[in-house]
């Protein structure tokens, strides 16, 4: 490898990053899948490691997700959810990844008898291992699977109610365009009003409007993908101004072919215009790279200087449900470390 590769790797190891958009259940590596599967004594429709990462070429979300809520069916037991988390902390361990917060889908396994309590359970005692293993923080953002509708996401609220002490907020994702955020107003609300902090996906594959309807209908506090923003310059005027995140996740939207190459990623020009980006995962073990691929990726695609990727990594912190004082200490590390690794 030259050495100016070599160089940029290091330095953004080195960057203290927080990850914000991450689905705990796209962490699932081929090989724990099998495990847990021979384990379990849940038939995959695949016969090896190979036959099933040959399987991860997807042509749309939608592609991915069939494969991704299939593969979910694995875990079953509390300590499979512990393994799971686990393993996607030592991950970020090892990228110079210093705090997140993860998405988990409840109905992914309520609906197929596997509670919440064993699931979110198991997360939960994931989490409490990575910060004694790696003093890793984190917190917990249950998603409603738009696709089920607002009345089974009211119900998977209703479930989650004796964990809201462990939950920071809650998201919306699966199939997008034909579920706009608009039609999970009531829901939103009803989050608020039990004191969760509000994201959701909008503007992966859905338009422009599905970003504003986010904002305006469902008060979202970030928007996750967000990236279809570019088509509409009043809308990034707005995020703009407004100082309001974007979780992008740019090695996902390639391979889900929501923007054709790397080096047309609008992430590049979002930032120019002032929008507060972040780089994530999504869903590592399927689209190709963890938090530090997409940083590498991403600088190489489109050129980001260490002083913007550590823009970048300050705005994951900026952008956390963090208390101020948090937030301004690692921002402040940030610009200390770019400062000692400039040139
Ligand atoms: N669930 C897991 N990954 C997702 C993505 N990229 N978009 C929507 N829902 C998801
Ligand atoms: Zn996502």
């Amino acid at each position: 490898m030259l050495d100016s590769q070599n160089d940029l790797d290091d330095f953004i190891r080195g960057l203290p990053k927080a990850e914000l958009h991450m689905h705990i259940e796209g962490s699932l590596e081929p090989e724990l899948m099998f495990r847990l599967a021979a384990r379990n004594g849940v038939k995959l429709p695949y016969r090896s490691v190979e036959e099933v990462k040959a399987a991860y070429d997807f042509d749309s979300l939608q592609s991915f997700l069939d494969l991704y809520y299939m593969a979910a069916g694995v875990l079953i037991r509390r300590e499979d959810f512990a393994a799971l988390t686990e393993a996607y902390f030592d991950r970020l361990a090892e990228d110079g990844g210093v705090y997140a917060e993860i998405f988990f889908d409840p109905q992914t396994h309520t609906a197929r008898g596997v509670s919440m309590e064993t699931a979110l359970g198991g997360v939960l005692d994931g989490i409490a291992a990575a910060e004694q293993r790696h003093g890793i923080k984190s917190k917990v953002i249950i998603c409603c699977l738009r696709h089920l509708g607002e009345a089974e996401g009211l119900r998977m609220l209703s479930e989650a109610e004796p964990f809201l002490d462990r939950i920071v907020g809650l998201g919306l994702d699966s199939s997008e365009r034909d579920f706009p955020p608009a039609d999970f107003k009531r829901l939103f609300t009803a989050a608020r009003a039990q004191g969760l902090r509000l994201v959701a996906h909008a503007g992966e594959e859905g338009p422009a409007a599905f970003v504003r309807d986010a904002l305006d209908v469902l008060a979202v506090e970030r928007v996750d993908h967000g990236i279809r923003a570019i088509d509409d310059p009043e809308l990034i005027e707005r995020l703009t101004k407004n100082g309001t995140t974007l979780t992008v996740c740019p090695l996902s939207n390639v391979r889900l072919r929501t923007v054709k190459a790397l080096h047309e990623h609008p992430l590049r020009r979002l930032f120019e215009a002032g929008v507060k980006v972040t780089i994530n995962s999504d869903d590592p073990a399927y689209f190709g790279g963890y938090l530090h691929e997409n940083y590498r990726a991403t600088a190489k695609a489109l050129d980001l200087t260490k002083a913007e990727l550590a823009e970048i990594a300050a705005n994951s912190f900026r952008g956390a449900f963090l208390p101020d004082e948090e937030k301004e200490a690692w921002v402040a590390r940030i610009e200390d470390y770019a400062r000692r690794h400039q040139g």
